[in-house]
Parts: C-alpha cells; sequence; structure tokens
C-alpha cells in the first residue's frame, strides 16, 4: 500500500531537518507519494497568498502532513500561518512527547511524558486591538466545549499509552472565569476516568515542580498559551529544541512537526538537529499504523545519539552526517 502524505519543507531549518526525516523514513522501505506544497512567505511570493487554497486541499485530502516550521513575523506582519492551519483544519490536540534520549545534555534520564495543548483558541485566536494610542488588549477565550475536547482527548491518550496520571495546568486562581472553565471542565470529564488519577497544577508552580521532578508527570494537559511554553522549556529538561516532536492532531487530519521554529540563527549552515523532525515522522508513521517503521528508525535514532550528535547536543556532526549515521545502523 501506498500513503499519500503532504509535505511542508517550510523555512529556516524546516528544508534541511525535512530531508532528513524523509530520508530516515524512506529507508524503511515503506512506499509513501509525498505531495511537496508551499506555505507561508514563499507561496506569498509564488502563489500570491500565505495559505494557498492547494496546499490546503492536499492536507485535507491525504488526512495527514509532515511539515517543517514556517515564519511568523514578530510585532506586525501577517498572522502566523502554523495557527492559522491549526484553526482552520480544526487540529485540536497539540501533543508533544518528551521523553529522555541518551544525549549529554539531558537533564534527567528518564523522563516519558506528554503534553497535551488545546491548539485551536486562549489567546491564539489573535483578537486584539488598541484602546486608545497607549493601551491593547488581547481577548482570551476559553469554551467548554473546546477544554472538554482537549482534556477527553488527553485522558483517552493515557489510556492507550497505558499512562496513569493526568497533571491539569492552568491559573484559575487569577483568571477565574477562561481558566476556571477550564479547570471545570477537567474535574468534570476526570469522572468519566476513575482509572486515571487526576490532579490540576497552578501553572507557576507547574514550571517549577516540572523542572525539579519531571518524573512526578505523566500527561500534562494545558490552554494552548501555558502548553505552548510549557513544551519549550520541558524540552530543555531533555537536551533542547532539538530533540522535542509534535503533532497537530483533529478528528480526521493530522500534521506532525517539531516543537522548534525556523531557528534562523542556524538556518542553511547544515548544523541544525533533524531528531525532532524525525520523531515527529515516527509519531506520524504510528499513526498511520506503520508501527514496525517507526520502531526502526527510534532504535536506530537512539543508537547513533548515543555515540554521535550534532552541536546542539554537544556533538560535532553536521545535518548530513548525523542522518547518514542514522542510515546505516538501519541498514544493520
Ligand atoms: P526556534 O525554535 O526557531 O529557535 C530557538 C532556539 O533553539 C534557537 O537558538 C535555535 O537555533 C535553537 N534550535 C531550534 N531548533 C533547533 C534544531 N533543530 N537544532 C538545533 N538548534 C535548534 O524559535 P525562535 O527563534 O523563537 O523562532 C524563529 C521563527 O520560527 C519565528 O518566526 C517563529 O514564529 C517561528 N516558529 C515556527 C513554528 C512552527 O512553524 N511550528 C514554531 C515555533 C516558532
Amino acid at each position: 500500500m501506498t500513503h499519500n502524505i503532504t509535505l511542508i519543507y517550510g523555512d529556516g531549518i524546516g528544508p534541511e531537518v525535512i530531508a532528513s526525516a524523509v530520508k530516515v523514513i524512506e529507508a524503511t522501505g515503506i512506499s509513501i507519494n509525498w505531495d511537496k506544497v508551499i506555505v507561508g512567505e514563499k507561496a506569498l511570493e509564488d502563489q500570491g497568498m500565505l495559505l494557498p487554497d492547494y496546499a490546503i486541499n492536499s492536507i485535507k485530502t491525504n488526512k495527514v502532513a509532515l511539515k517543517g516550521p514556517v515564519t511568523t513575523p514578530v510585532g506586525g506582519g501577517f498572522r502566523s500561518i502554523n495557527v492559522q492551519l491549526r484553526q482552520t483544519l480544526d487540529l485540536y490536540a497539540n501533543v508533544r512527547p518528551i521523553k529522555s534520549y541518551p544525549v549529554k545534555n539531558c537533564l534527567y534520564d528518564d523522563i516519558d511524558l506528554v503534553i497535551v495543548r488545546e491548539n485551536t483558541e486562549d489567546l491564539y485566536l489573535g483578537i486584539e486591538h488598541m484602546v486608545g494610542k497607549d493601551a491593547a488588549e488581547s481577548i482570551k477565550i476559553i469554551t467548554r466545549e473546546a477544554s472538554e475536547r482537549i482534556i477527553r482527548y488527553a485522558f483517552d491518550l493515557a489510556r492507550k499509552e497505558n499512562r496513569k496520571k493526568v497533571t491539569l495546568t492552568h491559573k484559575a486562581n487569577i483568571m477565574k472565569l477562561s481558566d476556571g472553565l477550564f479547570l471545570e471542565s477537567g474535574r468534570k470529564v476526570a469522572k468519566e476516568y476513575e482509572d486515571i488519577e487526576f490532579e490540576d497544577v497552578i501553572i507557576d508552580a507547574m514550571s517549577m515542580k516540572l523542572v525539579q521532578s519531571p518524573r512526578n508527570y505523566d500527561v500534562i494537559v494545558a490552554p494552548n498559551l501555558y502548553g505552548d511554553i510549557l513544551s519549550d522549556m520541558a524540552a530543555g529538561l531533555i537536551g533542547g529544541l532539538g530533540l522535542a516532536p509534535g503533532g497537530n492532531i483533529g478528528k480526521e487530519i493530522a500534521i506532525f512537526e517539531a516543537v522548534h521554529g525556523t531557528a534562523p540563527d542556524i538556518a542553511n549552515k547544515n548544523i541544525a538537529n533533524p531528531t525532532s523532525a524525525i520523531l515527529s515522522g515516527i509519531m506520524l508513521l504510528r499513526y498511520i499504523d506503520e508501527v514496525e517503521g517507526a520502531e526502526k528508525i527510534e532504535k536506530a535514532l537512539t543508537k547513533t545519539l548515543k555515540s554521535h550528535g550534532t552541536m546542539d547536543l554537544g556533538g560535532s556532526l553536521s545535518t548530513d552526517e548525523f542522518t547518514d549515521e542514522i542510515l546505516k545502523e538501519m541498514a544493520f
């Protein structure tokens, strides 16, 4: 069977790390027809649109995509293409596993948790306006429907992966209505899953506890903004953004992409760590039930990480050299 998968190289280090992930996935022998599409500034230059219809239609048809990071201008400029894609396709669950691999700068050698981030609302709706010249207002939207849906997703994932606990993080002591609704939804949904432990932790304390005792956490469910910040922080615990994959998952469609962005500081130098993109590819393969291929890559990647590293991991290999080492391991 041939799988049709939409492929988005993205900007900055995107083309380098996605090329590596594609090589490694292809080395499994799984038959894939990559449907390459372009979004973002490059699409604006070529097609006159940041998010061209053909790209959206490709993802809707293939139902699964592997994506590199895409630039979002800071301050002014256009709205994030990533956020637009997630909202347009209703990819409501941003699933970000944080797992220790044998690398020098991993702070704990046995972390294995998943951050489940609500992906469609909160401050990411981008509803902002100026109030006069000297004040700005952003509107935070939290709905019962989206909250219950993501919390249920977190519990279902815990059951599926045989995980024991769901921790919901919030700031309901201050945002009593919006975060209060998220917390209330958690307490309600938790009653449907009595086999899974449930707790809630205020986001500031959560940040400290996650750094001090990450082993205490299994599945963490969070509204959009806290989930985003917490997952970058958690990546720091296992060796950095070079090691943190993710999936944006909806009812029928999923886009897999690393947690990291375009890393303009290291782009086009052949030094980016492709591990996050490769791990995102592994998540994709599991999603399409190509479990054997996923396991083959993860085994080879883990062996490679043990003896080699890219610069961010204190190693000296280029992106291409690191990819070649994984391919050699896979050939055994
Ligand atoms: P970033 O994640 O691109 O980089 C943060 C730091 O981590 C940089 O020092 C970078 O060199 C390092 N880093 C990231 N990935 C790495 C890798 N694979 N190997 C080695 N080092 C790596 O975050 P930043 O600089 O805040 O954002 C840059 C751009 O990326 C912005 O336009 C932002 O909007 C966009 N972005 C896009 C995302 C997406 O498309 N999903 C996600 C996050 C940011």
